[in-house]
């Protein structure tokens, strides 16, 4: 499988510096509206730097999106419209009801795959599974770092209580697990962020219930090295993701 990446920052480089050397998986193409970054990248991982990102759809089995909200609705329909396989990051861009379900309508006529990382929590395996049933509440209750969120502040503060569509909107580069969370339970979920002075990590709490009973997850996530917004686990999903796609087996719901 031959793969290319969109935007050449932190969770590329965590990937392309973690991923294991697979003859089945060649991460090959680098492209970033920073040109230098798509070069740095390339140079490290015997790849190619691609300057007109449309350049790259012809050459790769699958685009890895880890750019932002608004690469993924400018340039990923162009991806599925050839029938290459996406896996996005920058889930936000998802809760655009009109983009997601034309991004599903055309994946579906071209025979590409939309590819959804857990990302930074856990429990995404057990939602897909209690949402055969009715799921009736989920809750993200997320705690950040002032750095995280380029803050500085002395005590504990409610950034927003609200839905995950509206969270996505005022938190582009943030709360992309709200996303995930909505589209795995169908809901327009709960979601409460907290800004916190004594963490110096990402605290997803995931609160959820349904026909299936209720369960709460909770994960403590580190923060990547160049950039304090993304979790390092968030990456690795990625990462998996990828290996899963040339496993045999299917392991989770
Ligand atoms: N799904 C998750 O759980 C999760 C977790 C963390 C981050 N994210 C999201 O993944 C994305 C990448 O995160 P990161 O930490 O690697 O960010 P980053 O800022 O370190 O890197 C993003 C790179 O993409 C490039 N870029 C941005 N928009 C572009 C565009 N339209 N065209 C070409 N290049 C573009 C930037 O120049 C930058 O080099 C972000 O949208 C972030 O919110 C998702």
């Amino acid at each position: 499988m031959i793969v290319g990446i969109l935007g050449c920052g932190t969770i590329a480089n965590v990937l392309i510096h973690k991923i294991e050397n697979k003859k089945e998986i060649k991460v090959k193409y680098f492209y970033d509206r920073d040109v230098e970054k798509a070069e740095n990248l390339a140079r490290t991982h015997d790849g190619t730097a691609i300057l007109d990102f449309h350049d790259m759809i012809d050459k790769v089995d699958l685009v890895l999106e880890s750019a932002s909200q608004s690469s993924v609705k400018e340039l990923i329909l162009d991806v599925l419209k050839k029938g290459k396989d996406v896996i996005i990051m920058s889930v936000g861009a998802l809760l655009n009801k009109d983009l997601w379900n034309e991004m599903k309508s055309v994946s579906k006529k071209t025979g590409a795959k939309i590819h959804i990382p857990s990302g930074a929590i856990a429990g995404l395996d057990a939602i897909k599974a209690g949402s055969v049933g009715e799921i009736r509440k989920v809750l993200l209750t997320t705690k950040k770092s002032p750095s995280s969120l380029g803050m500085s502040i002395d005590k504990e503060e409610i950034l927003f209580y609200g839905k995950a569509s509206e969270a996505v909107k005022i938190f582009p580069l943030n709360i992309n697990v709200a996303a995930t969370l909505s589209i795995a339970s169908n809901l327009d979920i709960d979601v409460k962020i907290l800004v916190d002075p004594k963490v110096d990590r990402n605290i997803h709490q995931i609160f959820v219930e349904g026909d299936f009973g209720k369960f709460i997850t909770e994960t403590e996530n580190l923060p990547s090295k160049s950039n304090p917004k993304t979790s390092i686990l968030a990456a690795y999903s990625a990462i998996q993701l990828l290996n899963s796609l040339t496993e045999s087996f299917n392991l989770g719901a």
